[in-house]
């Protein structure tokens, strides 16, 4: 019974922001658990340089997420080649840092539209192929500042995109459910990826450490379990689910421990 479960064999994945960070691990790991993986983001050149680790049957599309027109051309691109879609990977996403006495508008409207607008347009034309194929699956790839706020503020459009994409997986696991499409969201912790790189050697490395009960950063390996379980047959009755993967980040109460 429980053979197939956690099978991708021949499943066809769409990851946006496939071409860096925990979106290249999510599309290496759909690829080694058997599914046709397409991965799409901005810049042409690293979606060529992910795309070639990928092997043959895998797609790359340029793609900003925040702009309709691109989104359906990725979307149609996907299906053209692989003639269906069955999982969505809602994973693009920008970091920022402001007070929100000095964010300027543009920046407000600019991580907004790509870290919940994106996942919101995504949706809609992936769900659209998804109604019609009569089963799907959507991952949203939210943060810890989905649930809570950074200790010095400062995230502003950040945490509320995050929010936001909490709410956009709960109203769209409802309407969706009748079809036989699955939205869920994962929430990680602190990963070093280009989006944290530059926090590497600090001091707020360590305080992470300190602050997480698991004791450590995550790395790649640590989402890509939750992803394939989401992906798969594994999950079919569930949806609206907000899975944390933050070593106990949230859990704790975040005092120091000794
Ligand atoms: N790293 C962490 O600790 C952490 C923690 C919690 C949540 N997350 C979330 O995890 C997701 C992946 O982040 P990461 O850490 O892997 O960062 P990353 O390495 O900087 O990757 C971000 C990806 O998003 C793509 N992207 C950005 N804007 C886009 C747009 N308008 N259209 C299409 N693609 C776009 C980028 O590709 P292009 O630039 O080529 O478009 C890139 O592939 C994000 O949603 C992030 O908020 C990360």
């Amino acid at each position: 019974m429980a053979d197939d479960l956690f099978s991708l064999e021949n499943k066809v994945a769409l990851v946006t922001g496939g071409n860096s960070g925990l979106g290249r691990d999510i599309a290496l790991a759909f690829a080694q658990a058997g599914a046709l993986v397409a991965i799409a983001g901005r810049r042409a050149e690293r979606n060529a340089h992910v795309l070639a680790s990928l092997g043959p049957a895998a797609a790359a599309f340029e793609l900003n997420v925040a702009d309709e027109g691109s989104v359906e051309r990725a979307l149609a691109g996907t299906v053209d080649q692989f003639g269906r879609i069955d999982i969505l990977v809602n994973n693009a996403g920008i970091g920022q840092r402001a007070s929100v006495m000095e964010l300027d508008r543009d920046t407000w409207q600019y991580v907004i539209d790509t870290n919940l607008t994106g996942a919101f347009l995504c949706t809609k034309h992936a769900a659209r192929h998804m109604k019609t194929q009569g089963a799907g699956k959507i991952i949203n790839i939210s943060s810890i500042y989905g649930v809570i706020a950074p200790s010095k503020g400062l995230q502003v459009a950040y945490t509320v995109a995050k929010h936001g994409v909490i709410g956009l997986t709960k109203v769209n696991a409802v309407e969706l459910a009748p079809l036989n499409i699955q939205v869920n969201a994962i929430v990680p912790g602190w990963y070093f990826t280009e989006m944290t790189e530059e926090l590497r050697g600090t001091a707020f490395e360590q305080s992470v450490v300190r602050r997480t009960p698991a004791g450590r950063w995550g790395d790649g390996r640590d989402i890509i379990g939750t992803c394939l379980y989401l992906a798969s047959a594994a999950s079919d009755y569930v949806s609206g689910a907000v899975i944390t993967v933050d070593g106990g980040y949230t859990a704790s109460d975040g005092l120091e421990r000794n």
